[in-house]
């Protein structure tokens, strides 16, 4: 039988969850620390894993929250900034939940065409011009879906707007610290952290279950997201926190991340030669690091119907359409979304990454 293959999958593979090690930790934190752990409390956040990462972001613990994923801080973040009639403007294509999330809490959301190196800055503009939005929402390193990142240029041009026409800008980095080449490139909050709010995770890092992840922001946004909280889950899940910190104190994190790039980089590279074999004639941008690489079909493509028919060829796809936010005025991307391809590559290993690649290109 013809092995399923599934290009879906946006999460580590089973073999890169550290689970005798996680078990470590958890033990040695209830151990010492179950007094606290195992009680409601701390509603920013475990206290030392909130230490840590004030530390690693050079801000004061005021600015840090601890939550149960950063999905969940998002969508408190969006919460309090989305008023009825707010816009909320994401690079087109994006992250699908975040779209669903920023709709649910009542926003407009719009996408800004995304280009090799960051969103087009002249349709930004014009957009700000006719309506400042709630927030702009980004993944600037390894974008999910499409596996660019934002240049430095850019990165500096997008703060200088959010401060000049008074919005938030949501940095969403859980894939940055998973770069296989070149250097990293500056966070916007190191380039001026006034209308910055920065989410990530160690859903990527360590295991997206242990659901542990933070924003970094002003602390009247962090007060504001943590009263939220407060009222909506009462307490974070600090058992899970306190064995990220032990994780990360016995060094255990950075030795993770040295093994996950070296399972993830070889997928990767497959990912890279096998759109460049059996897929010849469509450009791409190749992605210096994260989970995903991401294809636009040529117009001429045979895109029409394409999960489906991939799904009958024993390939499974997720609908290109669920990164599209709306589409700007005069800009038209009904068809570019039927055409994009989100091509996850972690979970796969190079062999169904070739066959994966292989049938897709028989299809189109
Ligand atoms: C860009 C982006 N943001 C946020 C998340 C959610 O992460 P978490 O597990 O921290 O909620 C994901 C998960 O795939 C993601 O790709």
């Amino acid at each position: 039988m013809t092995e399923t293959i599934l290009f879906t999958r946006g999460v580590p593979p089973v073999e890169a969850l550290p689970a005798v090690q996680i078990g470590q930790c958890m033990v040695a934190a209830l151990e010492s620390d179950g007094g606290v752990i195992l009680q409601y409390g701390n509603i920013g956040g475990y206290p030392p894993l909130r230490r840590m990462l004030a530390e690693d972001f050079g801000v004061s613990e005021r600015e840090v929250v601890v939550g149960n994923g950063s999905l969940h801080l998002q969508d408190l973040f969006a919460a309090i900034t989305i008023e009825p009639g707010a816009t909320v403007l994401v690079e087109q294509p994006s992250y699908d939940r975040a779209i669903k999330t920023f709709r649910r809490r009542g926003a407009k959301v719009l996408g800004i065409p995304l280009e090799d190196d960051g969103v087009n800055l002249e349709l930004l503009e014009a957009e700000l011009r006719r309506k400042v939005p709630a927030f702009l929402y980004l993944v600037p390193d390894f974008q999910n879906p499409a596996g660019i990142s934002t240049s430095e240029a850019k990165r500096r041009a997008l703060v200088g707007l959010a401060e000049e026409y008074g919005f938030w800008v949501i940095e969403d980095i859980p894939y940055r610290t998973l770069r296989y080449r070149g250097t990293d490139l500056p966070l916007l909050r190191e380039i001026s952290p006034k209308r910055v709010v920065t989410l990530s995770s160690y859903s990527k890092l360590i295991s997206p279950a242990l659901r542990v992840g933070y924003m970094i922001a002003p602390a009247e946004v962090v007060a504001n997201v943590t009263r939220l909280a407060e009222e909506t889950i009462l307490s974070p899940v600090l058992p899970t926190q306190a064995a990220v910190a032990e994780f990360r104190r016995r060094g255990w994190l950075d030795a993770n991340v040295v093994s996950l790039k070296q399972l993830y980089q070889p997928r990767l590279q497959a990912m890279v030669e096998a759109v460049k074999r059996h897929l010849p004639g469509v450009s791409f941008a190749e992605p210096e690091g994260g989970f995903f690489l991401s294809l636009t079909l040529p117009p001429e493509a045979h895109s029409a119907n394409l999960v489906e028919r991939a799904q009958q060829a024993g390939l499974i796809l997720t609908e290109g359409k669920t990164f599209f936010a709306d589409p700007l005025e005069r800009q038209s991307s009904a068809a570019e979304g039927e055409r994009f391809v989100r091509l996850p590559f972690c979970a796969v290993t190079p062999e169904q990454i070739e066959e994966g690649v292989r049938r897709l290109a028989a299809l189109v």
